[in-house]
């Protein structure tokens, strides 16, 4: 079961009359429309509505071993109260404190493409450890976001609150693309940008100013605040405090390469002013991912149906690159068929890695 959209559940709404499968119905036709977290109107509102914890930080850093040269990469998505207060240190449900955060991913077969690259490109480690940080981001900060509840979402799959939690951040980083922000406004790594400058190129880029932190005197983090509404529409805010960092700052260049200009920038989302819908799972499909992307015909890249067993978990194929939906992925040994969201197309980028866009 995605998350259900306004229109959608304004026809699910209608839909519930003479539907077969009431209980979902009812549970999401109960959520008010366009009330946002931290509003005045949201006090009382189901958990499954709005985050009980009603602000979302979206924590990216610049590590300068990290990802691509760039580009910021994730540290988290941590729910906040609505006054700023952190949540809980060890999370929110043990009985959903994973450290295989890593094999849930690669297992996860419900809707949605595989986003295993993306996270080796956007969410490492410095440890080198990647499972075992995303495990961390997900048991003490995910469990605490009530709307992520399997409970909250009857057709759920199994990890789907996982794979849901990880796409939609990566999403919203590829959204709110720092490294872009702050380009634009002429300011690129290997100088000593003046912070005030570095709140007003994202003030500019977002509409809203971000939380700036430091280590000492150099660029470590850029939090973003998002409220939600409608279940699952992450709208950016401002933050509620400047950061750490003051005067002129070291933005230090990376160690790696460049990620590629990504092929297309439209994503699935429903995208007013200042509001995302992430669909469970869809909108990082688009995501950039070196190498480049290229197109699969002619360049020597798998294509067609792909039936039977395979060995790379999580492993991607067109099934006919650039004209076609639908692509193969490697889940648990079976090869199983796939389809990109309504209106994008399956492309070829690597021999086992594809996008829809
Ligand atoms: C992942 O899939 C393998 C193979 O089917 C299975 O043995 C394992 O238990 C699964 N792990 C998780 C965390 O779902
Ligand atoms: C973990 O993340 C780092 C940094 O993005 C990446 O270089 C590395 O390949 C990832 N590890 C694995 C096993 O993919």
């Amino acid at each position: 079961m995605k998350f259900i959209t306004l229109a959608a559940s304004v026809a699910l709404a209608a839909l519930s009359l003479t539907s077969a499968r009431p209980m979902l119905q009812a549970r999401q036709s109960t959520c008010p429309v366009n009330v946002l977290s931290c509003s005045s109107a949201s006090s009382g509102v189901d958990s499954c509505c709005l985050p009980t914890m009603g602000t979302l930080l979206l924590v990216q850093q610049w590590y300068t071993s990290l990802g691509p040269s760039n580009e910021f990469t994730m540290h988290g998505l941590w729910p906040d109260t609505c006054s700023g207060g952190d949540g809980p240190s060890d999370g929110c449900d043990s009985s959903r404190d994973y450290t295989d955060i890593q094999t849930r991913l690669e297992n996860y077969s419900g809707p949605g493409a595989s986003i295993m690259d993306d996270m080796n490109t956007y969410w490492g480690s410095y440890t080198g450890d990647n499972n075992s940080f995303w495990s961390h981001e997900w048991t003490k900060h995910a469990t605490c976001i009530s709307t992520l509840a399997p409970s909250c979402h009857p057709d759920w799959v199994q990890d789907q609150d996982v794979y849901t939690f990880f796409s939609t951040a990566l999403g919203l980083r590829q959204q709110y693309d720092l490294y872009a922000a702050l380009a634009n406004a002429g300011i690129t790594p290997g100088s000593n940008p003046d912070v005030d400058d570095m709140h007003a190129a994202i003030q500019t880029a977002f509409g809203v100013d971000a939380e700036i932190n430091c280590e000492s005197g150099a660029l470590s983090e850029i939090w973003l605040t998002f409220n939600v509404q409608n279940q699952n529409q992450y709208v950016i805010a401002n933050a509620l405090s400047k950061g750490s960092c003051s005067g002129s700052i070291s933005y230090p260049e990376k160690s790696g390469s460049p990620a590629t200009v990504p092929t297309a920038t439209t994503t699935t989302t429903t995208t007013t002013a200042a509001t995302t819908t992430t669909n469970a799972g869809s909108m990082t499909t688009t995501e950039a991912s070196a190498p480049t992307p290229t197109s699969g015909s002619g360049s020597g890249l798998p294509s067609g149906r792909q039936r039977g067993s395979c060995s790379t978990n999580g492993a991607t194929v067109c099934v006919s690159s650039g004209s076609s939906d639908q692509y193969s992925k490697c889940n648990s040994g079976t090869w199983i068929l796939n389809q990109c969201k309504k209106g994008l197309v399956c492309y070829s980028d690597t021999q086992t890695s594809t996008h829809c866009a």
